[in-house]
């Protein structure tokens, strides 16, 4: 398949319609990285103030290193899932010795880096050309592929890892991986999808099928 024609839409679409989030300001690795640990578990919304005051708190990643952690688990009071707290901190005395290393394979080495924060941070930071997959890219590329894969298994992941590889391949990835993001968070939702503003509207094959309320498939409990 050729994604070529996917990616410019997406990627026109990113550069026009993104929102003016507070990590988006620059490509600090560090605030990069804080983003992405505090938006696992946080919606966008609730997430801002916690990552402003943080940051006030503790502005570069050698201040997190150093700081105690009682007063790191203090700053995250409220966003819950303490282990990413105690983990971020750990990290960030690594990264403090070490400095930051700049693709997802180096990065999946740290203490709390999953593939997805790995590949999010050497992305957007780095421009490595690396895919990410989470709930909303999964969401958003079976939907526009038509794929009915059982993503919770490694097979169906991987199917969807390939596609999200390719896409990120064939221009920036920083913008690409933000751009799937955004559709998913914006756009391409679990529920009432507006796809009028979508860049892929007229290609997606949920969208020509009827299919946008089975995909992606639901995991089975
Ligand atoms: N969700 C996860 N990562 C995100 C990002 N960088 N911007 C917006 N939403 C996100």
């Amino acid at each position: 398949y050729d994604y070529k024609l996917d990616h410019k839409q997406l990627t026109q679409w990113y550069k026009k319609n993104h929102r003016d989030l507070p990590w988006r300001a620059n490509k600090d690795p560090y605030r990069i990285w804080l983003s992405e640990v505090m938006l696992q578990q946080t919606t966008v919304v609730a997430v801002i103030p916690y990552f402003e005051k943080f940051l006030t708190k503790f502005s570069t990643v050698h201040k997190l290193a150093n700081a105690p952690e009682n007063e790191v688990l203090e700053a995250w009071a409220g966003l819950g899932y303490y282990s990413r707290a105690r983990n971020l901190h750990k990290a960030a005395k690594a990264l403090s010795a070490q400095g930051f290393p700049q693709t997802a394979a180096e990065l999946l080495e740290l203490p709390g880096f999953g593939p997805y924060t790995s590949r999010a941070v050497a992305s957007i930071a780095f421009g490595e050309k690396v895919g990410v997959l989470d709930g909303n890219v999964i969401r958003v590329l079976s939907r526009r592929f038509g794929l009915k894969l059982e993503w919770w298994n490694n097979k169906g992941r991987e199917q969807l890892q390939n596609i999200s590889d390719e896409l990120s391949k064939l221009g920036q990835a920083d913008v690409v991986n933000q751009g799937l993001m955004e559709l998913g968070a914006t756009v391409c939702t679990p529920q009432k999808v507006t796809c009028i503003l979508c860049p892929w509207a007229s290609a997606c094959v949920a969208r020509e099928k009827g299919l946008i309320e089975t995909l992606p498939l639901k995991k089975p409990r």
